[in-house]
């Protein structure tokens, strides 16, 4: 066949990303599991709008935040990788669109007043930042005409915001869950009531999942390694950035 097989992953990486895959899918498991057992289900033209707001946040702006792509597919070629990663975060995008909706929707059929909370404020500033990281991502990665240096220099905060991001999530959900729960079961939560314990089963396992993909993703010998021929890119672009300035000096 042509070629050598490509390197293995490294030792322990493969563990974590299952376990953060099998988490994942608990959780959105869970999150089917209360709203259908405890909250009446989800519908759109109907009272259980609201319902579709947590289980589409939880699938939009946690679950599929985390699908590892540059983990997993370490050995691809960089522009499929980054054209699959830029197209989950879209679809996450959309997602998370829909649960913002069908919250604002819900609101106004019942007057209930908007943006009161620390939960809304959370996790407004948590959507719209991700909406400008995934317009950055795409105007600074994917136009052709963007130059080499720029990517360099945003790719660390980009790197940074995402996995920011991806915390803010999670709390706002935390905040969110704590609220539905006071809103729906006040005087039953102290006595450990079925539904809250179910929802605080979620909770845990939100904050679960955060620190497996957070220890993934911060782990540095765990990123995907450059191909022979990125390598070769970089290494021609620094002899020529060194070339213009002797100084050499960077940030
Ligand atoms: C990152 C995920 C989330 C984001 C970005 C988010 C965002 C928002 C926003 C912007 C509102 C305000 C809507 C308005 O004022 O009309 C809201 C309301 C609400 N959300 Fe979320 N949410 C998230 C996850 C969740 C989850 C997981 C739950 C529950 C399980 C939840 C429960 C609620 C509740 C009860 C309200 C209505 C009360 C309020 O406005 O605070 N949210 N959410």
């Amino acid at each position: 066949m042509d070629g050598p097989p490509p390197p293995a992953s490294p030792a322990g990486l493969s563990a974590y990303v299952a376990v953060s895959q099998l988490l994942g899918l608990t959780l959105l498991a869970t999150t089917g599991a209360w709203l259908g057992r405890y909250r009446g289900g989800v519908a759109w033209d109907s009272p259980l709008q609201f319902n579709v707001h947590p289980l589409c946040m939880v699938l939009g702006m946690v679950f599929l935040q985390a699908l590892l792509v540059y983990r997993v597919f370490r050995h691809e070629a960089k522009r499929s990788t980054k054209a699959l990663h830029a197209l989950l975060h879209g679809l996450a995008l959309v997602i998370a669109l829909v649960g913002i909706i069908a919250v604002f929707e819900s609101h106004r059929t019942k007057s209930i007043p908007n943006m009161y909370s620390l939960h809304s404020w959370c996790g407004m500033a948590a959507f719209v930042l991700y909406l400008l990281q995934w317009l950055l991502g795409c105007g600074f990665f994917l136009l052709p005409s963007t130059s080499f240096s720029l990517r360099s220099r945003y790719k660390p905060q980009h790197i940074f915001f995402g996995i920011a991001l991806f915390a803010l999530s999670i709390a706002a959900c935390l905040l969110g869950i704590t609220e539905m729960l006071l809103f729906n079961i006040r005087d039953s939560y102290s006595h450990f009531a079925p539904e809250g314990v179910l929802a605080n089963t979620l909770g845990v396992l939100l904050v679960a999942f955060g620190l497996v993909v957070g220890y993934v993703l911060t782990r540095d010998d765990w990123k995907r390694p450059p191909l022979a021929e990125e390598l070769a890119l970089s290494m021609d672009f620094k002899t020529l950035t060194e070339h213009e300035s002797p100084s050499g000096s960077s940030q």
